[in-house]
């Protein structure tokens, strides 16, 4: 399902287009989002030191601070907009940053990560494309390792103002926490694990963790 209803003077940008230019403004926002996911990202994951972790559709690096309180040592983020990995790169947190597009082959070799974290990114994929990005997640994650995606069905596509004034609407869908899991699991991946953040009826977001069998 798309999201409908803009009014004509409010643009619908593709994610490429969008988020290249919100990217300087997307920090504003970081604040909003770590609510839905930063504490669930907690829990899942404990030591990362010495684990290869793909942060995939990393944006401005906004789970940064997870990746430096888990001492991880080796993190790669990839994202689709170069203005977002611009501000990701500030960070400091991500040994290699590398534009890549979900929708597409990703540019990693097969079995490349350990972990694999896909936050707030499948929003952006349409319906009959999740098999393909579940299928990429499953041939660049290693036999053994493990992926997490971070899936926030917000009712509306979230309105951004961008700093040249213009008000955009980025291309969204919602995704069912089952058709997500689903598509995993066709992709090969198994032993599912969830765990939910809810703030009344519109406001949730589901971790969804799987595992690419040994
Ligand atoms: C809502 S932001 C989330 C960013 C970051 N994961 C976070 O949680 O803050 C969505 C991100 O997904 C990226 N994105 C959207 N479609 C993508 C695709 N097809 N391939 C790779 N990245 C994509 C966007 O450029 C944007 O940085």
């Amino acid at each position: 399902m798309t999201y409908k209803g803009k009014s004509p003077e409010e643009h619908e940008m593709s994610a490429a287009e969008g988020y290249d230019a919100y990217a300087s403004a997307y920090v504003h926002d970081e604040k909003k989002l770590d609510r839905f996911d930063l504490k669930m990202l907690m829990r899942a994951l404990r030591l990362l030191t010495g684990l290869s972790v793909l942060d995939l559709g990393c944006g401005t690096g906004r789970l940064a601070p997870l990746f430096q309180k888990r001492l991880a040592d080796h993190v790669v983020g990839c994202d689709l907009a170069p203005g977002m990995l611009e501000v990701a790169a500030k960070t400091g947190a991500y040994r290699e940053l590398v534009q890549g597009d979900l929708l597409e082959e990703l540019p990693f070799d097969w079995e490349s990560f350990d972990v694999v974290i896909c936050s707030m990114v499948l929003v952006h994929i349409p319906q009959k494309m999740i098999p393909h990005a579940m299928q990429e997640m499953f041939r660049i994650t290693k036999p053994g390792g493990f992926v997490y995606v971070v899936n926030l069905p917000q009712r509306r596509a979230p309105k951004l103002y961008l700093p040249d004034g213009r008000t955009i609407f980025i291309e969204s869908y919602i995704h069912a926490d089952n058709k997500i899991i689903a598509a995993l699991e066709e992709a090969g991946f198994s032993d599912v694990m969830i765990d939910e953040h809810k703030e009344g009826a519109d406001h949730y977001a589901t971790l969804i963790r799987v595992q690419r069998p040994l």
